[in-house]
C-alpha cells in the first residue's frame, strides 16, 4: 500500500500496538540540515577533498592516514554544530515513552536521537561524538570541533580512533543481535529515512517482515524495501511521524 499521509487504518494499528521497533537512516536528520548519502530530499554528501565517502570512512585509510580520517570526521562534527533534532526525532522520543516495548535502531552517527530525548538507542554505526582508544579500548566524548590535537589521544597515551563503524569493519558487539531480537518480537516495524542498501542494517525490515511484523516505511522516495513493506508513506519524516497519534483509536 502506498500513500502520502497516515491513513486511519495505520493510525489505528499504531494506537493498538504495544511492541514497536524503528530503524532510522540519514533521511530522518535531513530536515535538521544533515546531508544524506543517497537519494533526494536534501543535500547529499558524496566526497570531500576529492575523495569519495567510501574511502574516507574506511578501515584502510584509518590504518594508513588516521589524520585525514579524523579531519573528515571533525569536518562532519563541525556540520553538526548548530543542528537540532526535528519534528521526526521528537515524535520518536515521544513513542519511546508510550509503548510497552520500543526499540530504536539507527544507522546515524549524529547523536540527534539522544538529543531529542530517546534514552535507549541502538547505534549500529557508532557515534561521531565519541572516540575510542586503540590501546585500552575506552570510549570517550570528544571535545567540540575543531579538535585541538589531530589525531587525538587517550589519557593512557594511546591513539583514539572515531567510535564509528568504518567500511570493512564489523558492527559494535551485540548491537545487531539486540536489533534483530526487536525486529523478531515487534508488531510494527518502521523503516524511516533509509535507502536500505547498506547491510546488515537493511536485513532488519526483511527479518521483521518474515517474523510477522507489519512493516511501515516512511521516505519521500521508493526504495528496495518498498515492494516488501506493508505500507509505504511517501513523505518527509518530520511531516509524517507527528501524524501518528495515540488518541481516539486506543483500544
Ligand atoms: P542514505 O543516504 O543512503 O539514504 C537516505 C534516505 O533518506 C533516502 O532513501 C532518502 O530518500 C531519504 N530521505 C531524504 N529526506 C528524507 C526525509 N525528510 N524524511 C525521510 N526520509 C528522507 O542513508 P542511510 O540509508 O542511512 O554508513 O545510509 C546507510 C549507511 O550508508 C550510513 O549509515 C552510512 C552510509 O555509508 C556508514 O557510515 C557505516
Amino acid at each position: 500500500m502506498m500513500t502520502d499521509h497516515v491513513t486511519d487504518d495505520l493510525r489505528r494499528r499504531f494506537a493498538q500496538a504495544s511492541r514497536v521497533a524503528v530503524l532510522t537512516g540519514a533521511g530522518i536528520s535531513a530536515e535538521s540540515g544533515v546531508p544524506t548519502f543517497r537519494g533526494g530530499g536534501g543535500a547529499t554528501i558524496w566526497e570531500w577533498r576529492g575523495k569519495p565517502v567510501s574511502e574516507l570512512s574506511s578501515a584502510e585509510l584509518l590504518a594508513t592516514d588516521p589524520k585525514l580520517v579524523w579531519e573528515w570526521f571533525d569536518h562532519r562534527r563541525g556540520l553538526l554544530k548548530d543542528v537540532k533534532p526535528n519534528a521526526g526525532h521528537l515524535a520518536l522520543a515521544a513513542w519511546e515513552k508510550r509503548f510497552d516495548a520500543f526499540t530504536l535502531v539507527t544507522q546515524n552517527i549524529d547523536g540527534l536521537h539522544a538529543t531529542a530525548g530517546n534514552r535507549e538507542v541502538i547505534e549500529l554505526h557508532g557515534s561521531l561524538l565519541r572516540g575510542r582508544c586503540t590501546r585500552c579500548g575506552t570510549t570517550r566524548e570528544l571535545p567540540p570541533p575543531p579538535l585541538p590535537e589531530m589525531p587525538p589521544r587517550c589519557s593512557c597515551g594511546g591513539l583514539l580512533r572515531p567510535d564509528v563503524v568504518l567500511f570493512g569493519e564489523d558492527l559494535p558487539p551485540g548491537a545487531y543481535e539486540r536489533a534483530t531480537d526487536a525486529a523478531a518480537l515487534c508488531e510494527i516495524f518502521f523503516v524511516i529515512g533509509t535507502s536500505a542498501v547498506v547491510y546488515p542494517a537493511a536485513y532488519l525490515p526483511r527479518s521483521a517482515k518474515l517474523a510477522g511484523a507489519f512493516v511501515i516505511e516512511v521516505n519521500p522516495e521508493e526504495t528496495d524495501i518498498t515492494p516488501r513493506a506493508d505500507a509505504t508513506i511517501l513523505g518527509k519524516a518530520g511531516e509524517i511521524l507527528p501524524q501518528f497519534d495515540f488518541g481516539p483509536h486506543k483500544a
